[in-house]
């Protein structure tokens, strides 16, 4: 496997490669630019130009007690930012790297503590897609990335999704078409000897917890909001107020109220509602990760009064995605 260019042997395509280059340019002389990866797209600078990153932060309106997720291109990148890697940690990253895992370790001096909002710690991540991989690679340094959506908004799945967001704020959008995975990666905290789950993501519990043992899920509120604050109760919320519901989802009785539905599979007298987005017509919990912003975003455009969202089953990345409409919901 070439790290370079994904677990898939993905190329990268001959008419990508110019806005590649011209996009790191831009990031070598200390520019922005949004940038598709496998989960969502991200807002990247190099992590060492501090003045860069803080323009990731004014562009996203994002508190500074916030930090940022570090992308490599290659193992040799991980050395600079890190101290040491728990044996664990390395585990996880020979398995899922490049893939949609995070790891938090403790950090190496050099790293800018506006990355991570002066954390002991720093997050670090090997995406897979192959334009993400090459644009580390051109660019020669590890890049800084959040989401690239404004603060608390809903995370960006196609490049019209950041140019709504965040258009005029960027260098440049890197145009890579719908995220294949869809959802943000999964966080795992090295921080203390204990590994734990700061956020379900890409890479389901399961897989990881096959490979390193049981792994507690980091409790979602308090003091740990500081040390992961995308898990603050309100994020990836759309301005319609969302609702999740366990049991089945009933047709309004007057009509009186505009409800939108967010179906896994699908739901009876759907007719009734007016607007529905089914997730996954043959209930694939993949399938449905990826379609669950977009999908989010174009009920969110509907003038609806609410929308309300089922319950998906907590397993495999439905934990990821049950924990996103929570915190859409309000009650993260
Ligand atoms: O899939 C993803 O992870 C995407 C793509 C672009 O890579 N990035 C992403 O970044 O979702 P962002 O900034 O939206 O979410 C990163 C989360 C935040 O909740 C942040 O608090 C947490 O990672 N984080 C970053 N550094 C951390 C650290 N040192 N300790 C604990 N949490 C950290
Ligand atoms: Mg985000």
């Amino acid at each position: 496997m070439n790290p370079l260019h994904g677990d898939e042997g993905e190329e990268v395509r001959e008419d990508h490669q110019e806005p590649v280059r011209e996009a790191a340019d831009i990031l070598r002389s200390g520019g922005i630019v949004a940038f598709p990866t496998e989960t969502v797209y991200g807002l990247g600078a190099v992590a060492f130009n501090e003045s860069a990153v803080a323009r990731i932060f004014e562009a996203k309106q994002r508190p500074r007690f916030d930090p940022l997720i570090v992308h490599v291109g290659g193992f040799d990148q991980v050395s600079r930012l890190v101290k040491e890697i728990h044996p664990s940690a390395r585990l996880l990253m020979e398995r899922f790297w490049p893939g949609p895992l995070t790891i938090v370790l403790p950090k190496a001096p050099g790293v800018p503590d506006l990355v991570t909002a002066g954390l002991p710690t720093v997050a670090v991540r090997m995406p897979r897609h192959p334009l993400a991989l090459e644009l580390i690679r051109r660019t020669g340094e590890p890049i800084a990335a959040p989401s690239a959506n404004p603060f608390g908004s809903t995370s960006p799945t196609k490049m019209q999704h950041v140019v709504d967001g965040l258009g005029g704020k960027v260098d440049m959008v890197l145009d890579g078409g719908d995220c294949p995975v869809g959802i943000e990666s999964t966080i795992v905290s090295f921080a203390s000897d204990r590994p734990a789950l700061l956020r379900p993501g890409g890479v389901a519990l399961e897989e990881l917890e096959a490979v390193i043992g049981p792994l507690p899920v980091a409790p979602s509120s308090g003091n740990n909001a500081v040390l992961a604050p995308g898990m603050l109760p309100r994020h990836y919320a759309p301005r319609t107020p969302v609702r999740v519901l366990s049991g089945s989802i009933l047709p309004p009785q007057d009509g009186a109220t505009r409800i939108g539905v967010l179906a896994f599979q699908g739901i009876p007298r759907s007719e009734t509602f007016a607007a529905v987005e089914v997730l996954s017509e043959f209930g694939d919990l993949r399938e449905a990760a990826k379609h669950l912003f977009s999908a989010l975003r174009r009920l969110d455009q509907q003038n609806l009064d609410v929308i309300v969202a089922q319950k998906f089953p907590d397993v495999g990345l439905g934990l990821a995605i049950n924990d996103r409409l929570m915190r859409a919901s309000g009650c993260g």
